[in-house]
């Protein structure tokens, strides 16, 4: 298996780019179920989590084209582009074997309830930051009218005779479960209130995508969404936000190494929170152009509290990599993580490259140290293992981060976009 090796102390210097949201290009991917003509997204990034979701799309009867070079929207740089177009429903099932590689393949149950009447869709389980159930997705689909039973592993749900509008009730807030309601509410009967729905970007680019391809959806942004149901859609053309947390994830590199770089394509309104957090440690986030530039050339990091949160607050996405920067401020800070459970895996490896943390419940006591130091260390999810390469980039010696699969679903041409900007770090293929 692969590994990442760095060698940490130099400040990162230079300009990256910053790619289309993942988070957002699963769930707009899964929208092409809803309609019977192509849908065209750019700004899709590469990534595996990408591939496995047209995997799925695929068997269930969608043809996926990501044209090559040629294809790409040349005027706004790398912004590759995937047509998806699902004439015909060929298959309701989404396997157990694709469902465990992704938990977001769940989304595909409103569109392909909304569409075909029916899903059966593998039950996800647990993963590595917690149970994360889908229950939520379950009530907000029986409110739509689905009929909903557990079997053998599988959701099974049907609407033999469509699906109708209603109220669906969020007793906490749920990006996934918000996706499925609203993908399944724009082909329903009738009029949908979707209560306590997520306010995070990547849903009202879902909203503004559905919005274009003929959906009528009020409430853009809000945490009340209204939804009044359509005959049915057509396929669109749909730019991909860009990636908030890879903006916030560089921009934590930046001010660990002490460095200066600038993130091309970001946009500062989708990170506030993340921001407001950098300033009050001493960092300098400015936009600039098509862009933020972010450096902490002169100055010492403080410790700086933060608490996870749900839109507009403070992202659970960007907890890992926050705490890897803490760990070397002045001072003490207290990180509290509120929407996952067991969202603190990371804190062990980190001691181990010699960070002082303690954790109580939900919340850890980070005390800064002097220095890091490179360590053999691996991850058990995506944001817990960028983490680590950010601990590595400021460490001393070497540092070997394992599991390089869990950054390859997130995280597109990581080592590349890093060593342009100075970074000692190199994919080690593993015999
Ligand atoms: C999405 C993001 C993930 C991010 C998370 C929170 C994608 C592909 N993933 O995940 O990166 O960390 O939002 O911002 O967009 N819950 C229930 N019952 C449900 C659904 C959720 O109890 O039916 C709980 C979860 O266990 C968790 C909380 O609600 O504690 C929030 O989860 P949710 O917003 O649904 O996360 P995801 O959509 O899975």
């Amino acid at each position: 298996m692969d590994s990442i090796s760095i060698r940490g102390g130099r400040p990162l210097s230079g300009t990256i780019p910053i790619g289309g949201a993942k988070n957002a290009a699963l769930p707009l991917m899964a929208a092409c179920l809803l309609t019977e003509d192509p849908l065209e997204l750019s700004n899709v990034p590469d990534l595996v989590d990408i591939a496995t979701m047209g995997k799925l799309l695929g068997e269930l009867g969608a043809e996926i084209e990501r044209p090559d070079a040629e294809g790409h929207d040349a005027g706004r740089g790398n912004a590759p582009v995937l047509r998806l177009q699902a004439r015909q429903i060929t298959a309701t099932e989404a396997p157990y074997d694709l469902v465990r590689r992704m938990r977001a393949s769940v989304v595909v149950m409103g569109p392909l309830l909304a569409r075909a009447g029916r899903a059966r869709v593998s039950l996800p389980g647990g993963c590595a930051i917690g149970t994360r159930p889908v229950d939520l997705h379950l009530k907000a689909l029986e409110a739509l009218g689905a009929e909903i039973e557990l079997k053998e592993g599988y959701i099974e749900a049907r609407a033999p005779n469509g699906l109708t509008g209603g109220h669906v009730l969020f007793p906490k807030v749920t990006v996934g479960g918000t996706e499925n309601a609203l993908m399944a509410a724009v082909l329903a009967r009738g009029e949908t209130v979707i209560t306590n729905a997520a306010r995070e970007p990547e849903i009202t680019d879902l909203a503004q995508c559905l919005a274009a391809m003929g959906a009528k959806i009020d409430g853009l942004g809000t945490d009340t969404l209204k939804v009044s149901g359509v005959d049915q859609l057509s396929g669109c053309r749909h730019r991909v936000l860009p990636d908030r947390i890879e903006t916030g994830t560089y921009a934590a590199a930046a001010a660990i190494t002490g460095g200066d770089l600038t993130l091309t394509g970001a946009r500062a309104d989708l990170i506030e929170s993340v921001i407001g957090l950098l300033q009050r440690a001493g960092v300098e986030v400015t936009e600039q152009g098509d862009g933020l530039k972010v450096s902490r050339a002169n100055c010492d990091l403080r410790g700086v509290d933060s608490m996870t949160e749900p839109y507009p607050g403070f992202p659970t996405d960007m907890q890992a990599q926050i705490m890897a920067l803490m760990t070397v401020a002045k001072g003490a800070a207290m990180i509290t993580e509120t929407i996952f459970e067991n969202r603190f895996m990371h804190v062990p490896e980190l001691c181990r490259m010699g960070a002082d943390i303690n954790v109580h419940g939900r919340s850890a006591i980070v005390r800064g140290v002097g220095k890091l130091s490179g360590a053999p260390v691996m991850a058990t999810d995506l944001r817990a293992s960028v983490s680590l390469v950010l601990a590595g980039l400021a460490a001393e010696g070497e540092t070997r981060v394992n599991r390089v699969y869990h950054l390859d679903r997130g995280y597109e041409r990581l080592e590349e976009k890093l060593a342009a900007c100075g970074a000692q770090i190199a994919r080690v293929a593993e015999a």
